[in-house]
């Protein structure tokens, strides 16, 4: 079995596991290889992990982050992931951490994954850490069910990189990590709140399609552990 899940009475439980969790990791990546990487979802779950990791007494400047997907808006947009991370990680402790966006000048993320998979390779590649979420259709990543590009992203036999997406339910176009990258890293987590996501996920958990449930991508494999933390609320 190729994950393991731990459940919190409430995220700030969760949120307090998981932000020490993250911190020994790249504390202990920073000690034998001089720097850390680490790559994060955005959506409305990880601001309030992003805000106590902010606070961790790191030596943030060795590390790098970047994003697992990114809406292909404005990074002053409200849905930009990169404003997410800027506004509640990028602060206090964290604000001397480096940045690597991965939207580009484009007017569409077709097209531009050779630049974005340029930015990726600068950064050294697998990570140490990514954290995944899921949204209540069983997308994980830019993974989203129907998406035309959903098998290409999901290929475990290929070197890109990144895949762009357009999600047939959500708004904006995305840049998304592909499978093999995610995979590729030291530490895969996914963070869960609430207890529709966990009906799906308890689906998930079943073998099946990764067309109907994408996450199933990342739970039915023989990589990485994937470290599941879930609270109800
Ligand atoms: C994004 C993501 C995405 C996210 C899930 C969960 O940009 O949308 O990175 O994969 O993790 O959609 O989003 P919520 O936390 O908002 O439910």
């Amino acid at each position: 079995m190729a994950w393991d899940s731990k459940t919190f009475d409430s995220n700030d439980a969760l949120v307090a596991a998981l932000s020490n969790a993250i911190a020994t990791i790249l504390r202990n990546s920073i000690e034998q290889n001089g720097h850390a990487s680490m790559a994060v979802s955005g959506g409305s779950t990880p601001a309030s992990l992003f805000a106590r990791l902010a606070v961790a007494d790191l030596p943030w400047q060795r590390v790098t982050v970047t994003l697992v997907d990114e809406r292909w808006v404005e990074a002053d947009h409200p849905d930009s992931n990169a404003k997410l991370v800027q506004d509640n990680l990028l602060q206090d402790k964290a604000a001397a951490a480096s940045f690597v966006p991965l939207k580009t000048e484009d007017a569409e993320p077709f097209g531009a994954e050779n630049e974005v998979a340029q930015r990726l390779r600068s950064i050294g590649l697998p990570f140490d850490i990514v954290i995944l979420g899921m949204g209540a259709d069983g997308h994980t990543a830019s993974f989203f069910p129907g998406a035309t590009t959903l098998a290409q992203a999901l290929t475990m036999d290929q070197d890109s990189l990144c895949c762009a997406v357009r999600p047939p339910a959500a708004p904006h176009d995305r840049m998304t990590l592909t499978l093999p990258v995610i995979l590729a890293a030291g530490h895969v987590f996914l963070h869960i709140v609430g207890d529709d996501k966990w009906q799906v996920l308890e689906r998930a958990f079943e073998k099946g399609s990764h067309e109907e449930l994408p996450v199933r991508a990342v739970l039915h494999q023989e990589k990485v552990l994937l470290d599941i933390y879930y609270a109800a609320e």
